[in-house]
């Protein structure tokens, strides 16, 4: 698709003569002749460049530019309160703001033409963003060039926009289910303080996610996030990495350098697995919890940092302090405020828009066509326990989408994911009796589980029996019938087992 300019000129001949350069170079070409018409058409337009004249009739060029960058209203992207409310369907708030963001039109790339420039117009029309300004008369290779090197920086600048975007997605926190409700009000409310957060959480529930919901909605969310996974660090190496050596502190120290702590002076740390965190290296972080001071690895200078604190965990942190694993000091320091990601299935009313959202996510992240999902198919995953939660689901649909033809069926879940539905199913109906199954609800006594299997068989059989008959009306020959065995054989069963008609 040829590159669309936009030209923005009172005068119609240089409309005409940039026009016809332009077309013969293979741009399409678009005009207006006012700074209004031009806003008023661009979303329509979609220019990637747009060459826009300094002296207008009304609205000058450089107000025009002005207005053009000037943020939309719907934005809101660094309002907590907007971010909560659910615009975006299937998104809670945390995370649709960025998504709001994205859906906006482009800016056109802004190259300025101007008569008599002056310094001052000049220096204001690159502080507002254009990319160039051109003096007229326009020199036809002047002009081409500078066009030709605004598209290729536009490139480059949609390429990353489009990079961090998908960065972003991946990192967007997807559910409407009512234990994700209260989990982003709690993240918005906890944000907007400096407090320090525990996440708890199974495997796969999002912990990091959350973490990074309350940096990118906190104050400090222009600062670095720093995320250091305590579990992957080799212990001996813990400390160094959290608070840096100095030159030669141990072999292989052969420069000074930074650690993490220092990294996110200013902004939100993340200590992922604190529950693997060795002892030695807790006394060090509590130590800067307690008075943000600290001193590199073989360094004497003690060192200050302001930094918040964000830590999770998959493991029981009380347990870990009761059995002496995790410092109770430190405990007390980082659980100020815990936040507890929901195990998938607790809420299972969001499986059906996880599904679509990763289906989608896939497709496009592999360059396929956009594949379906049938509703039976998202029926039997949200009845699935998912021990490994969102991350397991995310894996299976990832593998589903890359292997399946256009639509995902049925037939296309994995075994084992069927076999377990399956098993579920039929236990919960013999638990509740259900009609179709024609299986009674039998009571056991609680002392049940410590029966000998001979008087739990008998028990249950009795009652089964006792049932059965009750819903024949004690008709033996009926019953009997239903029960699959002899008439005098039920008699016989009925007398063993103790079971009369004053039973009824
Ligand atoms: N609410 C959610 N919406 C969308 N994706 C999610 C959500 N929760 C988790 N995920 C996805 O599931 C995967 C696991 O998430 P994450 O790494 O945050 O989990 P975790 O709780 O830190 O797991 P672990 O304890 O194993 O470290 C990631 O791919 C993440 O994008
Ligand atoms: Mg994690």
């Amino acid at each position: 698709m040829p590159s669309t300019i936009l030209i923005v000129d009172d005068e119609k001949n240089i409309r005409r003569t940039v026009r016809l350069v332009l077309e013969g170079e293979g741009f399409g070409v678009e005009e207006a002749s006012s700074g209004e018409e031009a806003l008023a058409r661009l979303p329509d337009i979609g220019a990637d460049v747009m060459l826009l004249d300094v002296q207008l009739p009304g609205i000058s060029g450089l107000e025009t530019l002005e207005r053009l960058r000037e943020p939309s209203a719907k934005g809101g992207a660094n309002s907590v309160a907007a971010a909560t409310t659910t615009e975006t369907p299937g998104t809670t708030g945390v995370g649709s703001a960025s998504t709001a963001a994205r859906q906006q039109a482009p800016i056109p790339t802004v190259v300025m033409i101007s008569g008599h420039a002056t310094l001052a117009d000049a220096v204001r029309a690159v502080k507002s963003g254009a990319y160039d300004l051109l003096e007229k008369p326009l020199d036809r290779e002047r002009l081409l060039v500078t066009i030709r090197n605004a598209l290729e920086r536009r490139a480059m600048a949609n390429e990353v926009a489009g990079l961090r975007a998908l960065a972003d997605e991946r990192f967007e926190m997807l559910g409407r289910s009512a234990p994700m409700q209260a989990l982003c009000s709690q993240i918005a409310k906890v944000a907007a303080t400096r407090a320090r957060v525990l996440i708890t959480g199974e495997s796969g529930t999002g912990k990091e996610l959350i973490a990074r919901a309350v940096h990118r909605e906190s104050p400090l969310r222009d600062r670095p996030f720093v995320k250091v996974n305590c579990a992957a660090i080799p212990p001996e190496l813990i400390e160094s990495e959290l608070f840096g050596h100095e030159r030669g502190a141990f072999t292989g120290a052969v420069a000074r350098r930074r650690g993490l702590f220092e990294m996110a002076d200013g902004g939100t740390i993340f200590l992922d697995e604190i529950g693997d965190m060795i002892l030695s290296a807790q006394a060090k972080v509590l130590r800067v919890l307690q008075s943000g001071e600290f001193t590199r690895v073989g360094g004497e200078q003690t060192l200050k940092v302001d930094v918040r604190v964000v830590a999770a965990t998959n493991r029981d942190l009380q347990a870990a302090v009761t059995a002496g694993q995790f410092r109770e000091d430190l405990y007390f320091r980082l659980a100020v405020v815990p936040l507890r990601a929901p195990p998938l299935r607790d809420r299972a009313d969001d499986i059906p828009l996880l599904c679509a959202a990763f289906v989608e996510a896939t497709s496009r992240e592999n360059g396929m066509r956009a594949k379906s999902i049938s509703t039976e198919a998202v029926a039997m995953l949200a009845a699935y326990p998912w021990p490994g939660n969102v991350r397991e689901l995310r894996n299976v649909i990832e593998r589903l989408v890359i292997l399946s033809e256009d639509s995902i069926g049925m037939g296309d879940l994995p075994e084992e994911i069927l076999a377990e539905v399956e098993r579920s199913r039929r236990t919960q109906a013999a638990q509740v009796g259900s009609p179709t199954t024609g299986l009674p609800r039998i009571e056991l006594p609680p002392e049940a589980r410590a029966l000998p299997l001979r008087e739990l068989r008998d028990h249950v059989e009795r009652e089964y029996i006792r049932v059965k008959l009750d819903e024949n009306s004690w008709n033996i020959s009926r019953t009997a019938g239903l029960l699959g065995i002899e008439r005098t054989n039920l008699h016989k069963k009925m007398r063993a087992l103790g079971l009369g008609r004053e039973d009824r």
